[in-house]
């Protein structure tokens, strides 16, 4: 299949990228800069110069392809709002030049948007996200549904927190906190959880979401259900050579700043549907075994 792919000059789609080449895809990748554009080349995917803010060159690049793949984002969170309507607008674009086939377009959204006031225990692939009047980055599954509704064959991956031993995401805040408080904190007995999964088998699930995905599922990238904040800052302490403190939910926004309501939400997502759907079983490292090894650039 000749795969059109956003993002993929980034973390997912650098490991992405390769995946699709190797299982004899096509893989043409967007890129807005002669770096990201030499990487491509490198991994032998061909270069589709341009920006999410070129709507009629995205809608181009995804005509001549047999499927795409969007997972670009701008991760300026000073500008969430902006960001979040801009792919809103990117997905339909790509979506509009799908329209009429049954050519698979797949979005990113993250299983951290289910509306967690509706649901009790993990988030699975049928509990529906917050508005994007709550929080703007869901504006992403109402522009698939928006999509959908067109006929065009959309299926949106939810992504936990994505790892390997050099990127940690949002954790990477809890990196930089604890050294600036000389401390590692968890909130309370620490008994809230984040899901996780190794970025070698989000790739993977990309792929068989691309190939073998019903149209208008959501599918959950979750290789771990949920690991414990407490097991989470024990694990950084330990890297990081600081000691591990419980605080009070009365201290968590003075610790915590901008992420302190993420530092307090239980996050656990569940992939059982995704599983048996595609015959995903991730195999990759734990996120507390890649914290363990992370980068020493990092701790
Ligand atoms: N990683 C996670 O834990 C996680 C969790 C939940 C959801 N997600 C979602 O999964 C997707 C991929 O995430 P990631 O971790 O791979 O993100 P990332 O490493 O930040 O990569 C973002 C990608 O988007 C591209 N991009 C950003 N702004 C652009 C613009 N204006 N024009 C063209 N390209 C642009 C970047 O290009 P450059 O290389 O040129 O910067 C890069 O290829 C995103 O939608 C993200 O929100 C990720």
């Amino acid at each position: 299949m000749r795969v059109f792919v956003t993002g993929a000059t980034g973390f997912i789609g650098s490991y992405l990228v390769p995946q699709l080449i190797k299982a004899g895809h096509q893989v043409v990748g967007l890129s807005r800069s002669d770096k990201g554009a030499e990487a491509l080349t490198r991994a032998g995917a061909e270069v589709f110069r341009g920006d999410l803010g070129d709507l009629d060159g995205l809608h181009a690049a995804a005509q001549m392809a047999d499927g795409v793949i969007h997972a670009a984002f701008n991760h300026d969170f000073s500008r969430l709002k902006e960001h979040s309507e801009e792919d809103r607008k990117v997905i339909d674009a790509l979506g509009a030049a799908l329209v009429g086939s049954d050519k698979p377009l797949l979005v990113s959204s993250g299983t951290g948007l289910v509306d967690r006031t509706k649901i009790n225990g993990p988030a699975t692939e049928r509990d529906v996200p917050v508005s994007s009047a709550d929080f703007p980055r869901a504006a992403t599954e109402e522009a698939a549904d928006a999509v959908a509704a067109k006929g065009v064959r959309i299926i949106v991956v939810r992504l936990s927190q994505v790892h390997d031993t050099a990127h940690q995401g949002r954790l990477s805040q809890h990196v930089k906190l604890a050294r600036e408080k000389g401390y590692v904190a968890y909130v309370d007995k620490g008994e809230n959880r984040l899901s996780a999964v190794h970025v070698s088998d989000v790739a993977l699930l990309y792929r068989l979401a691309l190939e073998q995905g019903t149209a208008g599922a959501r599918y959950h990238a979750v290789a771990e259900e949920g690991v414990p904040m407490r097991e989470i800052a024990e694990v950084l302490a330990e890297r990081l050579s600081l000691p591990v403190r419980s605080i009070t939910p009365a201290e968590t926004e003075d610790y915590f700043g901008w992420i302190a309501g993420l530092a307090t939400i239980d996050l656990a997502a569940s992939s059982a549907l995704t599983r048996q759907e595609l015959g995903w079983n991730p195999s990759g490292p734990g996120l507390l075994t890649d914290l363990r090894e992370m980068g020493s650039g990092v701790a």
